[in-house]
């Protein structure tokens, strides 16, 4: 087993304490915003303490949003809610990167800016292969992005390109859908709905979902809305709808309306729900048996997923790996902002018998599965084992317990020497939940919103939990059971806190199998 234990020598404290220096002031929370030059930041390195290694971020300046993810001529398209002049939010613009494995992207030029009309808000792509629109010379087609212009109103655009998204050209008759008299009027996703043959637009309009469709992707007539249901805590954003059979079963299928909400979800702040029902190219009708909410994902840190239309075999979507609560304040630089690693998401019968979503980690990600930092099988743990000559800040953790008398279980991760930071992901088998504790996590007081402990519900299937967790170098995502609960969360930690201990609390636990898989860069392949 490979060990990338650093020895402090007097000369690496002294190189520690300076730069844990350096990191106080440069991020100090009170600075002013950096204006940063404009670009594609070229000459910045991936290497800082909290960037990511396995997750998407610009090189430079402030993004949030998935924008128009659309895979086209055998690449996915990743645009996203960029500012190109800075770190904070401002000047939203479309950024834009593409890769051809899901895992390794390429960041390139922006692609559009705010104009006379405003901020180029969130939207989506459909891939125009028929020329539905008219707008492109030949019968080739090309993309078509639809957006948000945020100006005095909110209105829907339309822009389109004809070099895979590279340079966008706006349609002069724009807007294609005016704003209606409604303040929060927004993030048009776009699906072609095959059963109608038409278009569907979906808008967030305060604390509902509008619905409008179109035959050629210009014309837009409003068909029907749906809210006034699940949670209300804050106005609702960034739409996404799709149809998934359940348990794989083609004959059986729902559909799935995801919509997210700021604030008011159930970690703080801002995060997502979803509802299951019909859609019939008109009406969206909710099929659920209770009137309990579904959380899309139970941390802190997953927002506006949005889906690659174009992909027609699965269901992948990415999200923000922000909350708005205190997106502005993270102690990154010189950019802000990540994305969630891509998810197949897929519907699955429950031990109650409801359908529920369940999100795995796209299996694109095992490309960058490295070495394998520990292993063990039928392990009884009692209290805590701290995996010894364990340093990684970038891995995969797949484990499967047998519940035996333990009040908790779980991994204290990203953990520092003098055992004052760590990040604790575990299970707590009284309640039947998952949790993370980051209340110890690193930097944590840039924002009196981000401490804290995010729990779910998740029951053990006969006496088994699984867990499987990505540690980045700046987050934890929790893939629980089956995947069927998830949670997404941000930490903070130096760089030095790369420990790892697997413990029990009050009773056993049996280790049945576990992996620790090292996670290559993207950005610095060795
Ligand atoms: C969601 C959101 C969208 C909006 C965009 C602006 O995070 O608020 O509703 O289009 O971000 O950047």
């Amino acid at each position: 087993m490979p060990s990338k234990k650093i020895l402090l020598s007097t000369s690496g404290l002294v190189a520690l304490l300076l730069s844990l220096i350096v990191i106080f002031f440069v991020n100090s929370p009170n600075d002013p915003p950096k204006q940063l030059a404009e670009g594609t930041g070229e000459n910045v390195d991936y290497d800082q303490t909290f960037r990511p290694q396995f997750h998407y971020t610009p090189a430079e300046n402030w993004m949030n949003d998935p924008n128009g993810m659309v895979y086209y001529e055998g690449e996915y398209h990743l645009f996203y809610q960029y500012n190109p002049k800075g770190d904070q939010f401002g000047n939203m613009s479309w950024g834009h990167a593409v890769s051809e494995d899901l895992v390794h992207w390429e960041e390139l030029d922006v692609a559009m800016t705010p104009d006379e009309h405003g901020m180029i808000f969130s939207g989506s792509i459909i891939a125009d292969e028929e020329n539905k629109s008219g707008l492109f010379p030949d019968e080739e087609g090309g993309l078509v992005a639809f957006y948000t212009s945020a100006g005095d109103v909110q209105d829907q655009r339309i822009a389109y390109s004809t070099d895979k998204g590279r340079t966008w050209t706006k349609y002069e008759g724009n807007p294609v859908v005016p704003n209606p008299g409604i303040k929060d009027f927004r993030d048009p996703k776009v699906i072609w709905h095959e059963e109608s043959e038409k278009y569907i637009m979906l808008l967030a309009a305060g604390n509902k979902i509008m619905f409008y469709g179109s035959r050629n992707l210009i014309d837009w007539d409003y068909l029907s809305e749906f809210g006034e249901v699940g949670a209300q805590g804050g106005v609702w954003e960034t739409p996404e709808l799709f149809e998934l059979p359940v348990d794989g079963k083609e004959d059986d299928t729902r559909w799935v309306l995801q919509v997210d909400m700021n604030p008011g979800s159930i970690a703080g702040g801002s995060g997502g729900q979803y509802f299951l029902g019909d859609f019939n190219g008109t009406d969206f009708i909710r099929q659920e048996k209770t009137d309990d909410i579904n959380w899309t994902d139970f941390g802190k840190d997953f927002y506006a997923a949005q889906a690659f239309n174009g992909k027609e075999d699965r269901l992948i979507w990415m999200a923000w790996m922000s909350n708005w609560q205190y997106a502005g304040d993270v102690p990154t630089e010189p950019w802000r902002g990540a994305m969630s690693i891509p998810r197949e998401v897929t519907l699955v019968t429950d031990e109650k018998g409801e359908v529920q979503l369940a999100q795995q980690p796209a299996e694109e990600l095992e490309a960058l599965r490295g070495d394998v930092l520990y292993e063990a099988e039928n392990k009884t743990i009692s209290g805590p084992i701290q995996l010894e000559d364990f340093s990684s800040s970038t891995y995969e953790i797949v484990a499967e317990f047998d519940v035996g008398t333990a009040g908790e279980f779980g991994f204290r991760v990203r953990r520092s020497e003098d055992l004052k930071e760590e990040t604790i992901v575990g299970y707590d088998t009284k309640n039947d939940l998952i949790f993370t504790d980051r209340m110890n996590s690193g930097k944590t007081s840039f924002h009196e919103g981000f401490p804290g402990v995010y729990r779910g519900p998740s029951p053990s299937k006969d006496g088994t939990v699984t867990l499987r967790i990505f540690v980045d170098r700046s987050s934890v995502e929790l893939f629980a059971n089956g995947d069927q609960q998830v949670m997404t969360n941000r930490i903070f930690p130096f760089q030095e806190a790369d420990g790892l201990e697997v413990y029990s609390k009050n009773g056993d636990v049996t280790l049945k199998s576990m992996k620790i898989y090292e996670m290559n860069s993207i950005w610095n392949e060795e």
